[in-house]
């Protein structure tokens, strides 16, 4: 695996295997775990030539403690690369990805922006969307493969590859979550959490599962279907419940009064010993 720290590297990297080949590139902020590896797998598997970046992003953080916190661990996400296949990996410092004439863009994502983790975390969209957009422009891959664990995330990804008019240049490849062998979605914030917690955090999934089986089977109403699942969690050990909702196809907060609406996605977000986790179910 080539490993690159800076521009020149990148684009010497890039130009030496860019004939006929397509890039795959899978964006991470590191502390990589079965997830973020499955992201090359999918990559390899396509045939693509891999780039992982590792790059602790500041500007996404709305909290310095969790930007602080944020587990680091590039010896052994070098190691995990090695052994998943990755052709390259890209590890530049802050100064190279944003130097301090970068200028940030700020992308008119609409509603999206202001819903979910939008609401909770002020500002983090546009930080993932400057960094992805940084990226992109420096590595120019065919495809970018995303897990939906953040599932808003890809959403918000895909529409700011709209919006820049990286299509069809550009595919957003979306993998599924993966989870341990007892259902916790892999989270690289999992490791801040004891053992009894991460035992405890299967709740999440619990009430997903569950809340989906209700409205199949149209058992209860969406606010009843909420109010069991955010009790549930609060009973079992989460601090705080940020959200748990239920979006339509096109990424809309469904009233939960109306009968109308068939919700697409249920997400939610919950904070347990002071971790925050997200987790979400497709209907
Ligand atoms: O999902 C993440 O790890 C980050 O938000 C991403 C996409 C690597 C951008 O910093």
């Amino acid at each position: 695996m080539e490993i690159v720290e800076n521009i020149n590297e990148l684009a010497s990297y890039i130009s030496s295997v860019k004939t006929n080949v397509n890039i795959g590139f899978v964006p991470t902020m590191g502390a990589l775990h079965e997830g973020h590896l499955n992201l090359i797998k999918a990559s390899k598997l396509n045939g693509d030539i891999t780039i992982c970046s590792v790059f602790v992003n500041k500007i996404q953080f709305n909290n310095e403690e969790d930007f602080i916190k944020y587990p680091r661990n590039i010896d052994q996400d070098i190691e995990l690369l090695q052994q998943a296949g990755c052709d390259c990996l890209f590890i530049p410092t802050q100064e190279i990805v944003f130097p301090l004439d970068y200028e940030f863009e700020n992308f008119e994502l609409g509603n999206i922006e202001e819903i979910l983790e939008g609401f909770y975390r002020p500002g983090h969209f546009q930080g993932v969307c400057n960094v992805v957009n940084r990226f992109i422009n420096l590595i120019h891959p065919n495809k970018l493969y995303l897990g939906i664990k953040d599932l808003q995330q890809c959403k918000v990804i895909e529409k700011m590859i709209h919006l820049e008019k990286y299509e069809p240049t550009v595919e957003l490849v979306y993998c599924a979550t993966t989870r341990n062998e007892k259902g916790l979605a892999l989270s690289s914030r999992n490791k801040r959490l004891s053992s009894i917690a991460q035992e405890k955090a299967l709740i999440l999934i619990e009430t997903l599962k569950s809340a989906k089986e209700q409205i199949l089977n149209k058992s209860n109403h969406l606010y009843t279907i909420q109010q069991l699942a955010i009790d549930a969690i609060l009973n079992n050990g989460f601090e705080s419940v940020d959200y748990f909702e239920f979006v339509n196809q096109d990424f809309e907060l469904i009233d939960h009064q109306s009968t109308e609406q068939s919700p697409a996605f249920i997400l939610t977000a919950a904070t347990i010993e002071g971790v925050r986790l997200i987790d979400n179910i497709i209907l």
